[in-house]
């Protein structure tokens, strides 16, 4: 389990969750790895567990980032995985509304901030940050959502969508400049993670929720997270020497149909 011996990887959001297993795997697979979250508590906990490192930075953060690129000046890896839907917290009456028509300008600049903002200021520190070995891997953690439209959650699927193809441009940019800095998204769907928690609620109909949210994936079931992370650790590593600017899904199959294909 040496794949990533010798690297030192950053992972943003990395407390709880999808960010957390990434961590974990990095650990595993033998690189030196900093834990961020904006949840200090948690993210020292999470880093405490797996012997690493913890650094507060809200990647929305402009001079949080600046104080990351100051402790870290160097890295091979930057996972930029901090990412929200819109629908945490608790909210007093009826979760705001993320929909095209009645979406309120503060939420979607909200969401686009941590999700799209904290994506371009992490590939940013992460290019200065690999420049000196002329090398690494940036992963951008995407989703299903920035491949389709989502009427529900339109700043998540736009802030996504922009993601994908900030990706791309990272990735031409760094081969332009002779860089062997390879950047790639992940787009994962429906992995149980606490990002679930306000759409499945704690209600007796809470089994039922779930099983409808995975009635249309062809696997019949929620992902996880350490599925996730296995892809992580391959675009990290070596292995992936030939990827960039490359987008890879794991949704247990959602996206390889649609309800206009033939049915069977
Ligand atoms: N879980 C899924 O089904 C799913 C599907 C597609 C994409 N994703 C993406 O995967 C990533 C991780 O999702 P998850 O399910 O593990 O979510 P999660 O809510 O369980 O964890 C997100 C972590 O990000 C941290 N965070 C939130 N705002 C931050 C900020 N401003 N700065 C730094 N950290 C911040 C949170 O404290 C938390 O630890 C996100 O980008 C999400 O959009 C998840």
């Amino acid at each position: 389990m040496t794949r990533l011996a010798g690297k030192t990887a950053l992972v943003t959001g990395a407390a709880r969750g999808i960010g957390a297993a990434i961590a974990q795997a990095f650990v595993t697979e033998g690189a030196e790895v900093i834990l961020t979250d904006i949840d200090a508590k948690a993210g020292q906990a999470t880093a405490d567990a797996l012997g690493a490192r913890f650094a507060l930075l809200d990647v929305a953060s402009e001079r949080d980032w600046a104080a990351i690129a100051r402790q870290f000046p160097t890295l091979d890896v930057l996972v930029n995985n901090a990412g929200i839907t819109g629908f945490e917290g608790v909210f007093d009456g009826a979760p705001p509304a993320h929909d095209p028509e009645h979406a309120r300008l503060d939420d979607w600049r909200a969401v686009h901030a941590v999700n799209l903002d904290g994506t371009f200021l992490g590939c940013r520190y992460g290019i200065g940050a690999m420049r000196a070995k002329g090398a690494g891997s940036i992963i951008n953690i995407s989703s299903r959502s920035g491949l389709v439209g989502i009427p529900m959650a339109a700043a998540y699927a736009s802030s996504k969508a922009a993601i994908r193809n900030h990706t791309k441009t990272v990735a031409l940019y760094c081969a332009g400049q002779g860089l062997k800095i390879r950047c790639n998204s992940i787009h994962p769907a429906a992995i149980m993670t606490p990002m679930w928690e306000p759409m499945l609620g704690t209600g007796p109909d809470r089994a039922e929720r779930q099983a409808a949210m995975v009635a249309d994936t062809p696997l019949q079931r929620f992902g996880r997270a350490d599925e996730v992370a296995a892809l992580a650790v391959l675009l990290a590593s070596d292995e992936a020497g030939y990827m960039t600017g490359a987008e890879l899904t794991i949704d247990g199959g959602i996206l390889a149909g649609s309800a206009a294909a033939p049915g069977s």
